[in-house]
């Protein structure tokens, strides 16, 4: 059984996965606007990976006897500078929802439920690669520096991250 304050805290994790997907939704729809339908692949595969961690949480929630309870997604920003300051703000969102995490953990430390902390261990180790993968095209985009032909060719890359490959490196 779920405590009161581990079920709010999981709770609002389904939004805050629900809110990362709207914003790699909306990324994905800023780099169709520029044609770099590559990169718009790439955010949509990452669109629905956010949503397959809302819905881990929504699954333990129930696992464990408890409430889901679906709270409202804030609306997510729609343009940005350019394609790097997109992944800048990707890294940096990644970030934040590490942060989140390690707040989930510490609480349910406090609580003294070693399920839930189990159940986490996921998410710690998969915000490592998260950080990683965004921060990584932030490289990328930085050495490319607005050179049209490397973006081009970066785009073609983009394009070849399917949601299979992703799920052979889990
Ligand atoms: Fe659900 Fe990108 O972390």
């Amino acid at each position: 059984m779920l405590s009161e304050r581990m079920q709010t805290a999981l709770n609002q994790q389904i939004n805050e996965e629900m809110y990362s997907a709207y914003i790699y939704l909306s990324m994905a729809a800023y780099f169709h606007g520029l044609n770099l339908d590559g990169f718009a692949n790439w955010m949509r595969i990452q669109y629905q990976e956010e949503t397959a961690h809302a819905m881990k949480f929504y699954d333990y929630i129930y696992e464990r006897g408890g409430d889901v309870t679906l709270l409202p997604i804030a609306g997510p920003p729609k343009t940005w500078e350019s394609p790097l300051h997109v992944f800048q703000e990707a890294y940096n969102h990644e970030c934040k929802v590490s942060g989140l995490i390690n707040e989930l953990v510490n609480l349910a430390i406090e609580e003294k439920d070693h399920a839930t902390l189990n159940f986490l261990q996921w998410f710690v180790s998969e915000q490592v690669e998260e950080e990683a993968s965004a921060d990584k095209i932030v490289q990328s985009l930085r050495l490319i520096d607005g050179n049209p032909a490397a973006l081009f060719m970066l785009d073609r890359e983009m394009a070849q991250r399917s949601p299979e490959e992703d799920e052979d490196e889990e």
